[in-house]
């Protein structure tokens, strides 16, 4: 085996959480490398179900090694939060969850410097409002940002944010003269605080991944969002402020590349897309529209925000380009069921821009907002999918669609997904 990925092709929320799921019986350790609690994974097992955003969604696994990787940021509520709903639903957690050293904290100012920025119509990127941009912002600008080791040293943290929060409020109040206030002293208490229930988890992860890897146990990583939503790659700048495609892994958990064996990219059987920022295929065809009936089918609304997804027609030039930023061996197709009423079903081939048609995706957000699908129509299969569980149990037109995203992403698809539960999985080969 060796290293697996798992990685979204899309603009997030493919259901990758249930793929990693499925995984966890041929791993050991499971990594998140990139993101915090802005991302939305939920897992349903045994008719339970499970949602996380913080921790690795392999976590559910008791035999699992769980690691918050170093491109990791982390908000100490949210820890604590989902290691108390993990508990309350008999889920063991201990020396099971590592968290990096080297990962970085959220503070209360990042979300209010969030919302701020967010609240100017023009800045706006709908983001999560989880203080994530401004924690990476800070780990950049390395002047203000704060990692998880720094917990562990009282007056270091304290001295630090001494120096942090007083220029925090500064620019909080040039952003807003309503802003709130921070104080230092407040600040560092709650924060030691933390420190003490998340020392048992605090490690050099980079190491244990490394003793890991010699040890022949096997690896999977776990992408959080969808690689159009990454900071370099994705459509710029409505895109979130880490690397999300497999890009991420090496800065975000130390682990080289070459140890990568196998990369599953994983897509819905159509697109959503939640926040502001071009969608060529989008369906925004009011209430009685085929967006809508996505929406409703595939339950479209977000697992960390509750803000309702934006729905559309599977856009393969948006996955070969995420594919092949991604490196990815194959592609797993989610929520295929959702598509079953339809009569007819549009996959985009293409755009045309500027009179011109082309068949490679901008990653630049003011050139895919001029960018028109072209597409390509196949007939619906019209019946409830939800129920097959082997590549033979799919109907003829089913099949077809699959085949023909296989065809046009030129990678196979090795699995195919009917339904939350685990066992409504198609594994095709
Ligand atoms: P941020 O990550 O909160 O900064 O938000 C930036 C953009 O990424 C916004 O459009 C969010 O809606 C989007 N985003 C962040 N995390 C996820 C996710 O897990 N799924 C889907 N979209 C996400």
């Amino acid at each position: 085996m060796g290293c697996t990925c798992v990685v979204g092709l899309q603009w997030g929320d493919e259901a990758k959480g249930k793929i990693v799921d499925i995984l966890t019986a041929d791993h050991h350790v499971v990594v998140r490398y990139n993101g915090g609690a802005n991302a939305g994974h939920t897992v349903v097992r045994d008719g339970k179900t499970y949602k996380l955003s913080l921790l690795p969604t392999g976590i559910l696994s008791p035999h699992m090694q769980a690691v918050i990787g170093n491109g990791v940021v982390v908000n100490p509520v949210r820890f604590f939060e989902e290691v108390k709903n993990l508990r309350d639903a008999d889920i063991a957690v201990g020396d099971n969850l590592v968290v990096s050293n080297h990962a970085h904290l959220i503070f209360p100012y990042h979300a209010e410097e969030e919302r701020l920025i967010e609240q100017g119509a023009s800045s706006a990127i709908g983001t999560t409002g989880r203080g994530i941009g401004p924690c990476y912002q800070d780990k950049v600008s390395r002047s203000s940002g704060i990692r998880v080791g720094e917990l562990l040293y009282p007056d270091h943290l304290r001295a630090r944010l001494h120096a942090i929060v007083p220029r925090k409020n500064l620019i909080l109040q040039a952003l807003s003269p309503n802003a709130k206030r921070f104080d230092a002293d407040v600040l560092t208490d709650e924060y030691l605080g933390y420190a003490e229930g998340m020392k048992p988890h605090i490690q050099d992860t980079m190491h244990l991944l490394h003793r890991a890897i010699k040890q022949g146990k096997n690896l999977l990583f776990e992408a959080a969002q969808g690689s159009l939503l990454d900071v370099d790659h994705g459509t710029y700048p409505y895109v979130t402020s880490s690397s999300s495609s497999t890009t991420g892994i090496w800065s975000g958990s130390g682990v080289p590349a070459r140890n990568l064996t196998r990369i599953i990219g994983v897509i819905k059987a159509y697109t959503s897309r939640v926040g502001r920022g071009p969608f060529p295929t989008e369906l925004d065809d009011g209430p009685a529209g085929l967006g809508e009936t996505i929406r409703r089918i595939g339950r479209e609304y977000g697992t960390v925000t509750g803000r309702p997804r934006r729905c559309g027609w599977l856009d393969l030039v948006a996955v070969r380009y995420s594919a092949a930023l991604g490196g990815v061996d194959e592609v797993a197709v989610m929520l295929l069921d959702v598509l079953g009423t339809l009569d007819e079903i549009k996959i985009c081939t293409a755009y045309e821009l500027e009179g011109q048609r082309i068949d490679h995706f901008a990653g630049d957000a003011f050139l895919l907002e001029r960018c028109k699908p072209v597409y390509e129509t196949l007939p619906g299969w019209k019946s409830d999918l939800t129920s097959a569980r082997k590549p033979s149990d799919l109907p003829a037109n089913a099949r077809r669609y699959v085949e023909r995203i296989a065809e046009l992403v030129e990678l196979p698809v090795s699995i195919v997904s009917v339904g939350p539960d685990r066992d409504q999985t198609i594994m095709m080969r």
